[in-house]
C-alpha cells in the first residue's frame, strides 16, 4: 500500500491531531458545559477525565492504528476478526453522524465570521436574541453549513500531506496568539475576577452525576476519541515515532486551549452578567457583545476570532471527513477524490434535521422528551453519537486491548520508536488503565449515562 501516502514528519502527526482535538469542543463547547455544570467543579472532574481516561484512550487508538496500517475498520478486522471490525465501524457511523451536527455548528461560525467582517454584528442590540433568530434562519444555514462541507471536502481530496498539514501547521499557533490577547483584554473588565474565581475554584458540592458523564463526554469530544479518529491518523505515522510523547503532547495541547476558552469567556459572562449557563449560545452571545463594546477595533477582533473558530473546525471537519473516507478506499480501493464527494453529500444531506430543529421546524426542535425536557435533533444526535457513543467506543477499544489484542503486544507496539518505554512508569499506568480501570469505570458510566438520560433514572 505505497500510495497511502503518511505524514512528513513528527511535527506533521502532532500538528494534524492536535488540530483535529482543538476545535469547536475547545472554544464552543467546553465553556457551556463547564458554565451549566458548576464552573470550578466541571473543570476539576475534567481535567481528571483526560488523565485517567482521555490520554490512555488516545495511546491505544494510536497504536492500534500504527500497528496495522490500516483504516478503523480493517484495523480491528486485522486483529481481531470480524466481531471486533464491528466497533471499528460503530466508529465510522459516529463520525458520519457526529460530523453532520459538527457542521451545523460550524455553519453558525462561519456566519458570525461574515457578519463581523461586514460589521453587521456591531449594531445588534440584543446578542440573545440575534442567536437564536440566526440558528433558526433556514437560508443562512443551509448556504454556511454547504460552504463549510465543501472547504472541507476540497481539503481532504487533496490527501494528507499537501492538504491536511499544511493547514493544521499554519492555523493553530495563530489561534493560540489571539486568545491570549483576548483573555488578558477580559481580565481588565469590572468583575473579571469573580468568574475567575467561578471558573478555578471547585464547589463539591457540585459534582453529581451529570458533571461526571458531562466532563466525561466533553474529554473524549475535546480529544477526538472514541470515533476512530486517531486509529485512523495513527495508521499515517511512522515507527519512528514516538506514540506516548506524541499523544501527550496533543492532551497537553487540546485542554489548554479549552482551559484558556473557559479563562476568555468567564470574566466576560459575569463582567456582563449574564448566566453561565447559557446553554450552547454562550460564546455566540458573550463574544459578540464585547467586541462591539471596543468600538471600531471591535469588528477586527471579532472577525479574526470568528476566523480562527472557523479554522479551528475546518481541521476538526477534515479529520471526521477522513475517517469514512480513509475506511472506503482503504477497504474497497476506491478514488479518494469519489469518496471525498459521496461522503460530503450524504452527510450533509443527515445534517439537515439537526440544521431545523434550532428553532427552524418546531417538530424537529422538540423532536424528544427525556431528562426532564423537550429535545432537538441536534441534541440527540449529540447525546447519541457524543456523550454516549464516544466512551463508549473506549470502552470497547480497551476491552478489545486486554481482552483479545492483548497488553503485550499493545506494550511491544508503543516501544517502537520509544526505547525507554519497557518498564516505565507510563507503561505501568496505561496496564493499570487499559485493563481494569477504563472498563469498569466506562462501563459504569454507559449504563448510568443512559439510564440517566433517556429514564430518569438517577443510580448515583
Ligand atoms: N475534537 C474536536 C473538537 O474538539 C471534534 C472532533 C474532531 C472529534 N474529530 C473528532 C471528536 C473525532 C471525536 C472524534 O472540536
Amino acid at each position: 500500500m505505497a500510495s497511502r501516502g503518511g505524514f512528513s514528519s513528527r511535527i506533521g502527526f502532532i500538528a494534524a491531531a492536535a488540530g483535529s482535538a482543538v476545535g469547536l469542543g475547545n472554544i464552543w463547547r467546553f465553556p457551556y458545559e463547564a458554565g451549566e455544570n458548576g464552573g470550578g467543579a466541571f473543570l476539576l472532574v475534567y481535567i481528571l477525565c483526560i488523565l485517567l481516561i482521555g490520554f490512555p484512550v488516545m495511546v491505544g487508538e494510536i497504536a492500534i492504528g500504527r500497528s496495522t496500517k490500516r483504516d478503523a475498520f480493517g484495523a480491528y478486522y486485522v486483529l481481531g476478526g470480524w466481531k471486533w471490525s464491528l466497533v471499528g465501524l460503530w466508529g465510522i457511523l459516529s463520525a458520519i453522524m457526529f460530523l453532520s451536527v459538527y457542521n451545523v455548528v460550524a455553519g453558525w461560525a462561519f456566519v458570525y465570521f461574515i457578519q463581523s467582517i461586514d460589521g453587521s454584528l456591531l449594531n445588534i442590540k440584543n446578542f440573545g436574541d440575534h442567536f437564536s433568530n440566526q440558528i433558526s434562519d433556514v437560508t443562512d444555514l443551509f448556504f454556511y453549513s454547504m460552504g463549510f462541507m465543501v472547504i472541507t471536502g476540497l481539503i481532504v481530496a487533496g490527501g494528507i500531506q499537501k492538504g491536511i498539514e499544511k493547514a493544521a501547521k499554519i492555523l493553530m499557533p495563530a489561534l493560540f496568539i489571539l486568545l491570549i490577547e483576548l483573555i488578558l483584554y477580559s481580565l481588565t473588565l469590572d468583575n473579571a475576577l469573580v468568574g475567575v474565581k467561578y471558573y478555578l475554584i471547585p464547589k463539591f458540592e457540585d459534582i453529581n452525576l451529570k458533571t461526571i458523564y458531562s466532563a466525561l463526554g466533553q474529554a473524549f469530544f475535546s480529544l477526538s476519541l472514541g470515533m476512530a479518529a486517531l486509529i485512523t491518523y495513527g495508521s499515517y505515522i511512522s515507527k519512528k515515532e514516538n506514540i506516548v510523547g506524541a499523544a501527550a503532547i496533543v492532551t497537553a495541547a487540546d485542554t489548554a486551549i479549552a482551559f484558556l476558552a473557559g479563562l476568555l469567556i468567564f470574566p466576560l459572562v459575569f463582567s456582563q452578567g449574564v448566566s453561565p449557563s447559557e446553554g450552547p449560545g454562550l460564546v455566540f452571545v458573550v463574544l459578540p457583545s464585547i467586541f462591539a463594546s471596543m468600538g471600531t477595533i471591535g469588528m477586527y477582533v471579532g472577525a479574526a476570532f470568528f476566523l480562527l473558530l472557523c479554522f479551528a473546525a475546518l481541521t476538526s471537519t477534515i479529520s471526521l471527513l477522513e475517517i469514512p473516507v480513509t475506511f472506503l478506499v482503504d477497504e474497497k480501493g476506491y478514488s479518494r477524490k469519489k469518496m471525498v464527494l459521496f461522503f460530503s453529500v450524504l452527510i450533509f444531506a443527515v445534517g439537515i434535521p439537526s440544521m431545523l430543529s434550532q428553532g427552524a421546524v418546531d417538530s424537529l426542535t422538540s423532536f424528544a422528551y427525556y431528562e426532564g425536557k423537550t429535545k432537538a435533533v441536534f441534541d440527540v444526535v449529540f447525546d447519541i453519537f457524543s456523550d454516549i457513543g464516544l466512551p463508549l467506543g473506549g470502552f470497547l477499544m480497551s476491552l478489545f486491548i486486554s481482552t483479545h489484542w492483548k497488553l503485550t503486544n499493545f506494550h511491544t507496539e508503543l516501544a517502537v520508536g520509544n526505547p525507554r518505554y519497557p518498564g516505565s512508569f507510563v507503561q505501568k499506568f496505561l496496564s493499570f488503565v487499559i485493563t481494569f480501570f477504563a472498563p469498569l469505570f466506562l462501563g459504569i458510566m454507559f449504563v448510568t449515562t443512559v439510564l440517566h438520560k433517556f429514564f430518569g433514572i438517577t443510580l448515583i
